[in-house]
């Protein structure tokens, strides 16, 4: 199993929401390891995973999964098929930098879970981080320059790759369309992420960012010596993020709380 695959099931095994929970859908659920090893650890509980590609490693795993788990093949930026407060815990590991639709399917996340419910996630690596561009990234061969994709528009980095990168003409070609066309990156900064999650319907339980390694003050100022797509300079230092948000406990418990606050402080 990979070291990546063992990291998340122990991420979800540490949270007191997933010992308690007895319906836990994981969304983009690649090829469902974590899930089989959860499924057939906790008999008890039930669990739904949801991925639009199923690989044939998957098909496989759902062909041996224990009664208690259930695959679907289904896009999830469209969740009108998960019936209203039905999970006790969502969890999701490196999905959200796919999902442009953010604020929907938060919402949408929002009304599957029970009141009290969570959504726990893992996303990295954001758009505005140095791996952003997500090609090859975990790759020692990856031909992209940290940052390479904030500082480079198409015609730069392709320049950039034919003096560099000694690869075929069709395979930057390819390269190119991997960053600039794909379409499923949400192209998202930090900082737009977290403006999304906070205006959606969840209260913030944890915000947990995670530096990025590939960070330095040299690469910051070459960034935003030549920022096209205006990242913000902090975002730069933030490679991921992990976030727990609970749902309120009536729909408009948040605002509420809000205004509970300003008018403490006698701004309403
Ligand atoms: C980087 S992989 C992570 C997979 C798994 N969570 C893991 O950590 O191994 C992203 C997964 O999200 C799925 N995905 C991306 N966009 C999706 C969408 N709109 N609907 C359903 N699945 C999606 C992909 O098919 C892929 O399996």
């Amino acid at each position: 199993m990979e070291k990546r695959i063992s990291w998340q099931i122990e991420w979800v095994q540490a949270f007191a929401h997933f010992q308690k929970a007895r319906r836990i859908l994981e969304v983009g659920s690649g090829n469902f390891e974590t899930l089989m090893f959860l499924a057939k650890k906790y008999p008890g509980k039930q669990f739904v995973g949801i991925d639009f590609a199923f690989s044939d490693a998957s098909v496989s795993a759902i062909k041996n999964a224990p009664p208690n788990l259930a695959a679907i093949k289904h896009d999830i930026r469209d969740l009108r098929l998960l019936a209203n407060d039905q999970f006790d815990f969502v969890f999701s590991a490196a999905v959200l930098e796919h999902i442009r639709e953010l604020e929907s399917h938060l919402s949408a996340i929002h009304a599957t879970l029970k009141r009290d419910g969570k959504y726990s996630f893992l996303e990295s690596p954001f758009w505005s981080s140095s791996l952003g561009h997500h090609y090859e990234h975990n790759s020692p061969e990856c031909p992209i320059p940290h940052y390479g994709h904030l500082m480079m528009s198409r015609e730069q980095l392709k320049k950039y790759l034919e003096e560099h990168a000694q690869r075929q003409p069709a395979e930057i070609e390819k390269i190119l369309r991997g960053i600039y066309e794909r379409e499923d990156l949400s192209r998202l900064t930090r900082t737009e992420t977290r403006a999304i999650v906070e205006s959606s319907p969840f209260i913030i339980e944890a915000w947990k960012e995670r530096l990025d390694k590939n960070y330095s003050e040299d690469l910051m100022k070459a960034v935003v010596g030549n920022n096209i797509y205006n990242v913000d300079a902090q975002d730069l230092q933030i490679s991921g993020v992990t976030c727990t948000l609970r749902k309120s406990a009536s729909p408009g418990n948040k605002s509420n709380w809000t205004s509970k606050i300003l008018r403490k402080f006698g701004i309403r």
